[in-house]
């Protein structure tokens, strides 16, 4: 039986992307692993780091702003590692053994799982080089997760077909990899020389595949999500909104950051710490973040297929800087009209 599959609109086709995967194929070794990390450089773009949205940060002495944002730059590798390995690639699997999907569809899987046990790779090499003491043994040291949500995780993986969320998941958190990754190459054109070329350089191979990743994740979301009954697509819609109410107000990985700086310079738990602990519920409420991290100029592409699904209305109040008229087709008018009357979203 002939399988139908509608691909969305403005995404290569299955094929492509696989015959891209193979074009641009490279190997962790292709990377030059000869330079140090630098100590004295930045290894993260300071602004994609949230503690540096907060009244308390300018309290932080240069060295100690230098330590952060190294901190900041490990537990994104952290993150990455845990998501694509823990998450992903799980995810992905399964939707190869569970769902009847095409084969161009399971090469693309296989493309996107093998790419993936790659870059987690370059990530714990790039950890190692940059504190060898504390990666040694390839454990986090800063990314932590609640036991609820490794309960969430693991109910999600066991049950794909049913919990459908790990969709959004995938989109929204691919789309917001290629962002960091497109702000590092920002930051350095207009920076020269301030970060550390190690950091920079798995960054700019990372988006060599991941923007491939995100069309990926979208073809995923018609296959199998827009056939899914309405009951499954409203308990994924509440279980983002859980997912995206801690991330658009950052917490775990931000106070494991806070707590390590505090450990190599024990005078900040006199009050600079504790103070920066009492501030961080701002986040959730912060325009210069939510601009970095949550708008059109961030991740408008997911932002987009967002307004498309009323399950997804709910988040919408989560986003201090967009609504879901400017993101809809032919949105940016309506979301100037709303500056310019003061109406946009500020919940
Ligand atoms: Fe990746
Ligand atoms: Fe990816």
């Amino acid at each position: 039986m002939k399988i139908e599959h509608t691909p969305r609109k403005d995404i290569d086709s299955l094929q492509r992307l696989n015959q891209l995967a193979s074009k641009n194929a490279y190997d962790i070794e292709d990377l030059d692993w000869s330079l140090n990390v630098d100590r004295s450089k930045l290894w993260a773009p300071p602004a994609m780091s949230p503690l540096t949205y907060l009244p308390s940060f300018d309290r932080l002495d240069e060295a100690q702003q230098l330590r952060y944002n190294q901190i900041f730059a490990l537990a994104i590798c952290e993150q990455f590692i845990w998501f694509e390995t823990n998450f992903l690639i799980d995810a992905m699997e399964s939707v190869v053994r569970q769902f009847n999907v095409p084969d161009e569809m399971v090469t693309a899987v296989n493309f996107l799982t093998d790419e993936e046990i790659k870059h987690t790779r370059m990530f714990w090499r790039l950890l190692q080089k940059s504190e060898p003491e504390w990666y040694a043994q390839r454990e986090f040291r800063i990314f932590r997760m609640t036991p609820g949500q490794q309960l969430v995780t693991r109910a999600m993986l066991s049950w794909p077909k049913h919990i459908l969320v790990w969709i959004w998941i995938a989109i929204f958190f691919e789309e917001r990899t290629t962002d960091y990754c497109r702000q590092y190459v920002q930051f350095d054109r207009q920076n020269p020389d301030s970060l550390d070329p190690s950091f920079l350089q798995v960054h700019r191979f990372h988006f060599r595949d991941e923007a491939r990743h995100f069309q990926l994740d979208q073809h995923l979301l018609s296959w199998v999500y827009d056939r899914a009954p309405r009951w499954k697509c409203r308990l994924a819609g509440r279980m983002f909104y859980r997912v995206m109410r801690g991330y658009t107000a950052p917490r775990n990985t931000a106070l494991q950051t806070l707590r390590q700086l505090a450990r190599e310079f024990p005078d900040l738990n006199q009050s600079v710490v504790p103070a920066l602990v009492r501030e961080l519920p701002l986040l959730g409420q912060s325009r210069e973040y939510h601009q970095m991290a949550f708008s059109r100029k961030a991740v408008k592409n997911s932002l987009a297929l967002f307004a498309e699904y009323p399950e997804l209305d709910c988040l919408w109040p989560l986003f201090l800087v967009e609504t879901r008229e400017a993101n809809q087709p032919g949105g940016s008018a309506a979301l100037l009209a709303g500056v310019a009357a003061g109406s946009v979203n500020s919940n």
